[in-house]
């Protein structure tokens, strides 16, 4: 076990096949990879920050402000309209309903979905919301039982109970887990990872494949991750991961796992990771517009008028003058109103993460060349030119990652 490739590099067969470049050209050429990155999007997300208030203290909560605020219906209904109506670059909109724990305003999101409902409008729409699971009882299920179709729920789980509950105040109990996966089995659940819930990565990852869950999971900004001991965990953590999914590859592997570690063969360096500011458009509970839920008053004190208006925050700059030689650059996601909040710069990314991403993609790049030792592409389900690109990336990872971790 480990996450540091030190095999002779016989892949089966037809990996060895020579690297259909032109292929992969073609899919950068045509657009399908940067649709991949997200960089061109038809589809515009409108968050309502409905409230503001919440049940629990979640350790790594980035909403350090809360208050007692809530959106009025009208303010809602108005905002609505105007982006379901709006004559803009989008044709489909998901709308998101947010908190705190959205479902503190539970007849809210009911009132609001059955106005939207009620109407016909020029634009695709989909609701949504991402909760906390501990309100969805009762009456509110019942009503979620009846719409399952048009209102979506992703549930944030942190996996076994140990983790979920040194994270999010002992919850755990007060869900309904067999709820969530029973009325929306596709859709993935959000975990975070914070310090204190690092060691159990591995068992919490496996807990929720077992469930059947497909989710995303992340470590959590803007906590302390400076203590060096940390990243042995996560090496150790990993570790157990990568012996998981190469006994199981037909298992997907999870996010923080998943990366497109392809992408950095790639010629040029990836400028946008997410919609914030141009395709995200995210409302205060008074109906104030905002590049990112990150960017709203209770995430943050720092709002400057230059990053609040859409049109302004396209033209900042977005590239860390850091990263600049990175190897991984085009792997390594990064969340500009996290960078916001903890550095005033969109672009400046957090020190201190950095090593756990390289940690990250090293490990994800021993799977996959483990993985094609042992399988074909075939068995694996990944088109052969794809194949070819993740075996190179990874290999260059290999080469040259161990040497900026100290
Ligand atoms: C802010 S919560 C709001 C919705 C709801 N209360 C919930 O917990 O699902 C949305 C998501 O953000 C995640 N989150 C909170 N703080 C975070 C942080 N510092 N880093 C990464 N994700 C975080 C939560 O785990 C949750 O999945
Ligand atoms: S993560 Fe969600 S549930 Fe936890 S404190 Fe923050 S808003 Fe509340
Ligand atoms: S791994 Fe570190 S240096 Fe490389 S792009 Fe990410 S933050 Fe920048």
């Amino acid at each position: 076990m480990g996450i540091f490739y030190r095999g002779d590099g016989a892949f089966s067969p037809n990996h060895n096949e020579e690297m259909p470049h032109s292929a992969l050209e073609g899919r950068i050429q045509s657009g399908e990879l940067f649709l991949f990155l997200g960089v061109y999007m038809s589809k515009k997300t409108v968050m309502l920050t409905i409230t503001e208030q919440c049940n629990l203290n979640c350790r790594y909560c980035y909403e350090k402000n809360k208050t007692l605020k809530s959106m009025p219906y009208d303010t809602a209904i108005n905002v609505i309209s105007r982006e379901l109506s709006e004559n803009d670059e989008f044709d489909e909109v998901e709308i998101q309903f947010f908190g705190g724990e959205p479902f503190f305003e539970a007849d809210l999101i009911k009132a609001v979905c059955e106005y939207i409902w009620s109407k016909d409008w020029p634009k695709k729409y989909q609701c949504f919301t991402t909760t906390n699971g501990t309100l969805v009882h009762g009456e509110i299920k019942k009503w979620l039982v009846e719409h399952k179709d048009k209102f979506v729920c992703s549930l944030s789980l942190d996996g076994t109970k140990r983790a979920h509950d040194i994270n999010r105040c002992n919850s755990f109990d007060m869900i309904d887990i067999d709820f969530f996966k029973s009325i929306w089995p596709n859709q993935t659940v959000k975990m975070t990872i914070s310090p204190e819930s690092l060691p159990f990565l591995a068992e919490s990852v496996i807990y929720l494949h077992e469930l059947g869950f497909s989710f995303h999971n992340n470590l959590a900004y803007g906590v302390d991750w400076s203590d060096k001991k940390l990243l042995r965990v996560l090496e150790e953590q990993l570790s157990i991961l990568s012996n998981y999914y190469i006994e199981h590859p037909e298992i997907p592997q999870c996010s923080m796992l998943g990366m497109s570690i392809e992408n950095v063969i790639l010629g040029r360096k990836i400028e946008r990771w997410c919609g914030a500011g141009v395709s995200m458009r995210s409302y205060d509970t008074f109906g104030n517009l905002y590049p990112c839920h990150m960017f709203q008053p209770i995430s943050t004190e720092l709002i400057q008028p230059d990053v609040r208006q859409k049109t302004t925050f396209e033209k900042l700059n977005t590239l860390d003058p850091k990263c600049d030689n990175c190897p991984i650059f085009n792997v390594c996601p990064t969340c500009y109103g996290h960078n916001y909040t903890a550095t005033g710069d969109i672009a400046k990314r957090d020190e201190a993460l950095c090593k756990f991403t390289k940690v990250n993609t090293l490990a994800t790049s021993y799977i996959w060349l483990k993985k094609f030792e042992r399988y074909n592409a075939d068995k694996l389900g990944v088109p052969i030119d794809q194949a070819c690109a993740i075996l190179d990336g990874a290999k260059l990872i290999q080469d040259r990652l161990p040497a900026l971790i100290d």
